[in-house]
C-alpha cells in the first residue's frame, strides 16, 4: 500500500496575485457568484472580459447564482482559457465557511472528471478568512475520488491549482485543511485487508513524523501489558492483532496537561464477530474505523497548522472477526479500569474497544475529552445520515463542539443523556452489559456505557455513524469516506487555543 503524504494534493496548490483575466492561460477558470450577482465581483470582471457573456445568460435565466449550481462556458471568447465554470453561492447573506467548502468542492469535483493541467480559482473578495480557508479546502477535496484501485479514473488532481487574489499564507492553511480531509477520507476508503491495526498504526506515523506529532504505538505485548483487556478481546477473533495509536502534539509548548484528547473508534472491520452482521449491513464495514481516521487527521491539521495548544489523540484499532478465539457472548471482561463488562452482543465491540483507550486517556489528565465513532445503527435510525449524534457530561464542552459544527456547515444534534438510561446497561452477572434492554434508544444507551470510563472530565461523544461513510455521492463529494468533522475539529482546537 501506498505511504500516505499528509501534504497530498496541497503541495500543488498556489496562490498568485490578481492579473487581467485575458492574460490567464488554463484549462479552466472558476469564478463565484451570488443570487442575481453578475454585478458584483470577480463575476463582473469576468462578465467584462467576455463582452457580457454572463449578464446574457443570467437574463435568460440560464445563470441563477443559485447555491453550488455549476454552469460551464466552453471555449469563451475575450478569454484564453478552454472554459469557465460559474459557481452558484446562493444569497451573498446566507455564504458562510461551509457553503464556501461545498462551493468549491462541487467546482473542482466536476472538473476533475477530466485531467487538466492547470484550473485557476478566482477567489470572491467579500469572504473572510474563514471562508477563504474552507474554500481553498473545499477545491482540494473536491477534486479526489474513491476511484483508489480504479485503472481508469473518475477524477484526476488538477497538475496545478492557482488561487487568484489570496495571500499565500491563506493558500497554505486552506491546503493542509483540504490535506487533513482527504487523508481521513483515503483511510477509510482503504479496503480491509490492505488497512489493518498495524498498517494504519504505520500510516499514522508517517503522519506524525510529517506534521510534528509524537507517534507511540503498542502492540499486543504493551497492551496487555497496560491491562488493555478490552481492546485484546475484541481483537482476539482476527489473525490481525490490535494496536493503540497515542499521538501527542505540544502546541503551547510546556508540559502542561492537554487542553485536548481526541479518541477515535479504529474497528479496521466489523464483521460483528459471532454475534455476524448480515452480507448487506458488512459491506461498508470498512468505515469502522472512520472516528479513528478523523482524530488522525484532524490532530495532523492542527499539528501542521501548528495552533497553539496542547494536543492528545488516541486511536483503538481492531478487527472484529470471529477466528476460533474470538470473545464470546456471555464472556466478562475486566476493562483496563477494573470495571467488568458482560458482552451481550459481539456486533456491540466498539464501546468495549473504547472502554479502554477512553481509560488511557483519562490517565493523562486532560482538560476535555472528545471522541468520535462509527457507534451504532440506532444513531442513523435517530438522526439519518448526513446527522452526527452529540452526547455529553458537560454542556458547555458539547455546545462549543455544536457551534464549530454549524459554522463549518457539518451538521450534528445533541441527544440526552438522562441518567434512567443507566439503567438499561446494568448486568446480573458483571457491572455492566455492552448492549441495552432491547435496541431503543441504541445510540444513547452506547454513549452511557463510554460516559462510565471518562472518570468524569468534560467529554462528548460523536456518533458518527451517519455521516462517516456516503453510499451515493453528493453533488461536492464523491461517495465512500465523507471525512466528516475534520474541519469542525480543527475549528474546535482553533477557538479552544484563543
Ligand atoms: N459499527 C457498527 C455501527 C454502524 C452501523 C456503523 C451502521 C456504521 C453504519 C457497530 O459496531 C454496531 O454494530 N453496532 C450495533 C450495536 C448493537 C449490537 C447494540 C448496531 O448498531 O446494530
Ligand atoms: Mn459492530
Ligand atoms: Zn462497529
Amino acid at each position: 500500500m501506498q505511504e500516505m503524504a499528509f501534504d497530498g494534493q496541497a503541495e500543488t496548490v498556489k496562490a498568485a496575485a490578481a492579473v487581467a483575466l485575458d492574460t490567464i492561460a488554463a484549462d479552466v477558470i472558476v469564478v463565484f457568484m451570488t443570487e442575481g450577482g453578475v454585478a458584483d465581483g470577480m463575476a463582473a470582471e469576468v462578465d467584462r472580459a467576455t463582452g457580457g457573456l454572463l449578464t446574457r445568460l443570467a437574463d435568460n435565466g440560464d445563470l441563477s447564482g443559485k447555491r453550488y449550481e455549476c454552469v460551464p462556458l466552453l471555449a469563451p471568447s475575450g478569454l484564453q482559457v478552454g472554459q469557465v465554470l460559474v459557481v452558484g453561492l446562493g444569497k451573498r447573506e446566507d455564504v458562510d465557511a461551509g457553503i464556501c467548502f461545498r462551493a468549491t468542492a462541487s467546482a473542482a469535483r466536476l472538473v476533475a472528471a477530466r485531467p487538466r493541467a492547470k484550473v485557476v480559482f478566482l477567489a470572491d473578495r467579500a469572504w473572510s478568512d474563514a471562508q477563504t480557508e474552507q474554500a481553498v479546502a473545499g477545491a482540494i477535496a473536491g477534486m479526489v475520488g474513491q476511484d483508489l484501485y480504479r485503472s481508469e479514473k473518475k477524477r484526476t488532481p488538477f497538475g496545478e491549482t492557482v488561487w487568484l487574489g489570496l495571500a499565500s499564507e491563506q493558500v497554505t492553511r486552506g491546503g493542509i485543511l483540504g490535506s487533513g480531509v482527504n487523508l481521513a477520507r483515503r483511510l477509510v476508503n482503504l479496503p480491509p485487508d490492505d488497512l489493518y491495526p498495524e498498517s494504519f498504526a504505520e500510516q499514522a506515523a508517517t503522519v506524525a513524523s510529517q506534521t510534528g506529532m509524537q507517534a507511540e504505538i503498542w502492540d499486543e505485548d504493551r497492551l496487555a501489558r497496560e491491562g488493555c483487556r478490552a481492546m485484546l478481546a475484541v481483537g482476539r477473533g482476527s489473525v490481525r492483532a490490535p494496536r493503540l495509536v497515542l499521538l501527542t502534539y505540544r502546541g503551547r509548548g510546556s508540559d502542561s496537561p492537554p487542553d485536548l484528547a481526541l479518541v477515535g473508534k479504529g474497528v479496521t472491520f466489523d464483521s460483528g464477530g459471532l454475534s455476524l452482521k448480515p452480507s448487506e449491513g458488512m459491506l461498508t464495514m470498512k468505515c469502522d474505523m472512520a472516528g479513528g481516521a478523523t482524530m488522525l487527521a484532524a490532530a495532523a491539521t492542527i499539528a501542521a497548522l501548528k495552533l497553539p495548544i496542547n494536543l492528545v489523540a488516541a486511536i483503538g484499532l481492531v478487527e472484529n472477526m470471529t477466528g476460533p478465539a474470538a470473545y464470546k457472548l456471555g464472556d466478562v471482561i475486566t476493562a483496563r479500569s477494573g470495571t467488568t463488562i458482560e458482552i451481550h452482543n459481539t456486533d456491540a465491540e466498539g464501546r468495549v474497544v473504547l472502554a479502554d483507550v477512553l481509560d488511557v486517556v483519562r490517565g493523562l489528565g486532560p482538560q476535555r475529552i472528545v471522541d468520535a465513532a462509527t457507534l451504532t445503527g440506532a444513531c442513523v435510525v435517530a438522526l439519518g445520515l448526513d446527522v452526527a449524534g452529540l452526547f455529553t457530561n458537560d454542556q458547555p464542552l458539547c455546545s462549543a463542539v455544536a457551534d464549530a459544527a454549524r459554522a463549518m456547515g457539518e451538521p450534528v444534534w445533541q441527544l440526552p443523556m438522562f441518567p434512567e438510561y443507566d439503567e438499561q446497561i446494568k448486568s446480573e452477572v458483571a457491572d455492566i452489559k455492552n448492549v441495552g434492554e432491547g435496541r431503543w434508544g441504541g445510540a444513547i444507551t452506547a454513549a452511557k456505557f463510554l460516559e462510565r470510563f471518562v472518570g468524569g472530565i468534560p467529554w462528548t461523544h460523536i456518533d458518527i455513524a451517519g455521516p462517516a461513510f456516503a453510499e451515493k455521492p453528493k453533488p461536492w463529494i464523491d461517495g465512500g469516506g465523507t471525512g466528516t468533522l475534520v474541519r469542525t475539529l480543527v475549528t474546535l482546537a482553533q477557538r479552544l487555543s484563543q
